[in-house]
């Protein structure tokens, strides 16, 4: 047997190997779990150094088992199971989700046309109506799997563009102005789908903050009326529920209200903190999301499936089949009916990632509780983290957390901007911890997120004394 294919399609090498590789990556969960050794979070690499290491590498003969590969990535990449991760909102995955994808990519669907990914198409529709149930929607409501909440936060305001105008076929005539009405602190994405849309810079009419970091509702009718008179036909108005620098909830009942006297699109970006409404005791936070037109909800953050896996719900299901009208002869035998279960008619992919079958693992696995508990624990370690800054006259809190994203930095004396941005660079380079940072009102503040339920106070009060450490060392 000379065949590279006849050999690379072995099964008994994939089988042999298989086994190897699930104890690796068990061998790194129990590790990551015990934090028993001196392990980082981060194995801190210039990214020069990195590309000589791995330029090298592809040069090297012909791996005989991947496993020394694999070993290798493991061990020069971030390692969000551990305990000291506590950076970007990037799930530690549940093992069984880290299975079910194995099983995806083994079985590979396409997911754009029935026969192609007819489980997976049926898992989404079952999902997105269980979500939109959790959020409070009533039956009419339905949706899709997508590949990440930029994409879907594109979804959703090509959806509300679809319902105010006919650009999808008539194209751009030049004569609209079309905007939309959005917090200051929402994602990067919004302002990229909405540059993409071509409403350009005037176009994506920023909201300002209170200072909870969450969108002024009372201003919405006053920057509305702005609009109008500057010839703009505003479109939508987009609620964040969390937003990604500070977690912060928009009043969404408010937002809503408003929409609703203007006949506007109400788009909700909960790719963070929508998940609160599996909780009975956060579920306050979404109230009003039910109200919306399109809600885009990450489950690879807050619901620990791996990346990317992010469902666009609707509030009339209908709406779903109006973004993307087009035709496909090679696909699909009707062209202009709407059936739930050709995928690609809705989303803005063809093949796509059949990412439904890790979530529908989980909730099969451990029901509605498992997501509950993730964030009932994370979201309670928000506060809880937010006490231990308060008690420590070294630090300050840059506000009261609503979720599991803490913003807060160091009171040294001097540019206190400087001084917590190398404290995070000393921290990230030796690796222990991993945070983040991000700008408030024009000062740098330090930021978490805590994703990994098995972080606890003592990790957080470890964090506080390496900060202190690294900025009396950064003071000399
Ligand atoms: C609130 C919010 N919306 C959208 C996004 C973008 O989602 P994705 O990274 O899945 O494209 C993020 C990412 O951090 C986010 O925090």
């Amino acid at each position: 047997m000379n065949s590279i294919l006849d050999k690379a399609y072995s099964t008994e090498n994939f089988r042999k190997r298989g086994h190897e590789v699930i104890d690796m990556l068990a061998d790194y969960l129990a590790d990551a779990k015990s934090d028993s050794a001196e392990v980082k979070a981060i194995p801190w690499q210039e990214p020069e150094e990195q590309l000589a290491y791995w330029q090298h590498d592809f040069s090297k003969p012909s791996l005989d088992n991947p496993l020394e590969l694999f070993q290798d990535v493991l061990e020069k990449s971030i390692q969000v199971h551990r305990k000291r991760y506590l950076g970007h909102q990037t799930t530690p995955t549940l093992p069984i989700s880290i299975l079910a994808t194995t099983v995806m990519a083994t079985l590979n669907q396409g997911m754009g046309v029935y026969e192609m990914g007819m489980v997976g198409n049926t898992l989404e529709k079952i999902l997105t109506e269980h979500l939109a149930q959790k959020l409070g929607f009533s039956g009419e409501a339905s949706g899709f799997i997508t590949s990440g909440g930029s994409l879907g936060n594109l979804t959703g305001l090509l959806a509300a563009r679809a319902a105010a105008t006919n650009i999808w076929n008539e194209g751009y005539t030049g004569k609209q102005q079309l905007a939309v009405l959005v917090s200051e602190e929402a994602h990067y994405c919004i302002d990229r789908a909405a540059r993409i849309m071509g409403l350009g810079t005037d176009g994506i009419i920023k909201v300002p903050v209170n200072d909870k970091f969450q969108l002024r509702t009372d201003l919405l009718e006053e920057y509305y009326q702005q609009a109008v008179a500057a010839g703009k036909q505003v479109i939508a108005v987009v609620g964040c529920a969390g937003t990604t620098s500070t977690g912060s909830y928009d009043n969404l009942e408010a937002i809503a209200a408003f929409t609703k006297k203007y006949g506007l699109w109400f788009h909700v970006d909960g790719a963070h903190g929508a998940p609160a409404a599996f909780s009975p005791k956060y579920r306050h936070l979404v109230k009003g999301i039910e109200q919306a037109d399109s809600v885009v909800v990450d489950y690879h953050k807050m619901m620990m499936t791996p990346s990317l896996s992010t469902a666009v719900i609707f509030k009339r299901g209908g709406d779903a089949y109006k973004i993307f009208s087009q035709r496909a002869q090679y696909l699909w035998s009707e062209q202009d009916t709407e059936e739930w279960y050709n995928g690609g008619k809705r989303t803005f992919e063809c093949t796509k990632a059949m990412s439904a079958l890790s979530v529908y693992t989980m909730f099969r696995a451990y029901g509605d509780d498992v997501f509950a508990e993730n964030i009932e624990r994370l979201y309670g370690m928000g506060a809880d983290f937010a006490a231990l800054i308060k008690a420590n006259d070294n630090f300050e809190l840059a506000y009261e957390p609503e979720c599991n994203i803490v913003c807060f930095r160091f009171k040294g004396e001097g540019d206190l901007s400087k001084l917590n941005q190398q404290i995070r660079r000393q921290l990230m380079e030796e690796g222990r911890f991993y945070i983040v940072q991000t700008i408030l009102n024009g000062d740098l503040y330090l930021r978490v997120s805590l994703m990994n339920p098995l972080t606890t106070e003592n990790e957080l009060q470890e964090l506080l004394q390496e900060i202190e450490v690294k900025a009396a060392a950064v003071a000399v």
